[in-house]
């Protein structure tokens, strides 16, 4: 039996999403800009699309792009922000705890003149509100800040920054939410939270890879950073991936639609996997806060490093992470460093990131070959 513990890396897609998929590959495969009748049938499943996933969020379809993903729209809202935006200032905020998305993407920025501020978390990976509060300038043109952290959970405070913002009086500056870690797990709306630009990927939420959404809210000036046929509203060229956005937009509706029962499942899930972990297993660390969300449980199994520990799980049919999915390939994380987790920590840390898929034999069985393989490691380091 596999033991999938990886949710927050890729999820698996739900059979009725596959389906959906299926018929729009082998039978509504039209593409729809063409002006024939199969051309517009489909362009008429992407409208209902786009309005349906507008539903979702409370936004209108004139607020949704459909993207290919958390990487283009992070992208894509900062770059297509600042750039359309030149006179509001060069300054940015945004955290040192973000997706490769979002940090590389500041980075590049910074090397074409752009200042940034990145704001460091405390010991339980949470930016504090005062220190975006007195980081923001008059020239602050962007502020991106993540919901949910991809490798401990960590909520950020973007409901008080965002309501700051918006309250603020002749604010210029833009405020863009990473939710890729949050959509389906936090009942929030963007508009109600005061957001500008938030973006939201299929693959997270038991929906097809290669597809997502930037919403950008109504009278946001941003530049298109894909130019061509003037596809979404002209913010995004290319021929709309319509299979992944059917896909995409049924896995949403079920992921808002279960919300509450859901994240009681699998915060009992979570819970359930801490307490054997804590009561089997010695010298460990939790690296996830307590009110972190539902689905990531972060912990470094002291003297054990983590590489060894993934793949000797893997062995067992359990799949679990260090670090996060992109950047688990370079050594260490900079989430966790930014923490300030030892050198010992960091090397042993292991990220579960659970599923509504996941269930409780699973749970216990997975804890038991964690158990099994820190005993074993530790026995062999010892001799
Ligand atoms: C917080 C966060 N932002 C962005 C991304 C990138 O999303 P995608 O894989 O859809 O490009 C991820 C994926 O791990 C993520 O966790």
């Amino acid at each position: 039996m596999d033991i999938y513990m990886d949710n927050s890396a890729t999820t698996k897609v739900y059979d009725e999403v596959a389906d959906e998929m299926f018929l729009y590959l082998k039978t509504h495969y039209a593409n729809p800009s063409s002006v024939h009748r199969m051309g517009l049938e489909v362009e008429k499943k992407l409208k209902g699309a786009r309005k349906r996933m507008a539903n979702l969020i409370g936004a209108n379809e004139k607020e949704i792009v459909f993207t290919s993903g958390g990487t283009e729209s992070d992208n894509m809202a900062i770059r297509g922000v600042v750039k359309a935006n030149k006179r509001a200032g060069k300054h940015i905020i945004t955290t040192s705890i973000e997706h490769p998305a979002v940090l590389n993407t500041v980075k590049e920025l910074e090397e074409e003149g752009y200042e940034v501020t990145y704001l460091k978390p405390d010991e339980n990976g949470v930016v504090s509100f005062d220190s975006f509060k007195s980081s923001l300038r008059e020239d602050t043109v962007l502020a991106a800040i993540m919901h949910v952290n991809n490798e401990t959970g960590s909520v950020q405070p973007i409901e008080k920054i965002g309501k700051y913002l918006s309250r603020k009086k002749g604010s210029k500056t833009y405020f863009f939410v990473d939710a890729v870690q949050s959509f389906g797990k936090i009942d929030f709306k963007p508009s109600k939270y005061g957001i500008d630009l938030m973006s939201v990927s299929s693959h997270k939420i038991h929906g097809p890879k290669g597809a997502g959404i930037l919403y950008i809210k109504e009278g946001t000036k941003i530049r298109p950073m894909i130019t061509g046929g003037g596809q979404e509203m002209g913010i995004r060229s290319g021929t709309e991936n319509i299979p992944g956005i059917m896909g995409f937009v049924m896995a949403a509706e079920r992921a808002v639609d279960n919300i509450k029962g859901n994240v009681e499942k699998i915060s009992r899930l979570k819970d359930m996997l801490r307490f054997e972990i804590e009561k089997n297993i010695d010298d460990i660390k939790v690296n996830s806060p307590e009110d972190g969300a539902c689905h990531v449980l972060n912990v470094s199994f002291l003297g054990v490093r983590g590489e060894v520990l993934l793949h000797s799980l893997e062995q067992d049919g359990v799949y679990v992470s260090t670090g996060s999915a992109c950047s688990s390939k370079k050594k260490g994380s900079h989430v966790l460093l930014e923490m300030g987790l030892s050198p010992k920590e960091l090397d042993g840390a292991i990220r579960f990131s659970l599923s509504g898929m996941n269930d409780e034999s699973q749970i216990l069985a997975g804890a038991k070959m964690v158990q099994k393989h820190v005993e074993e490691y530790r026995k062999i380091v010892k001799r």
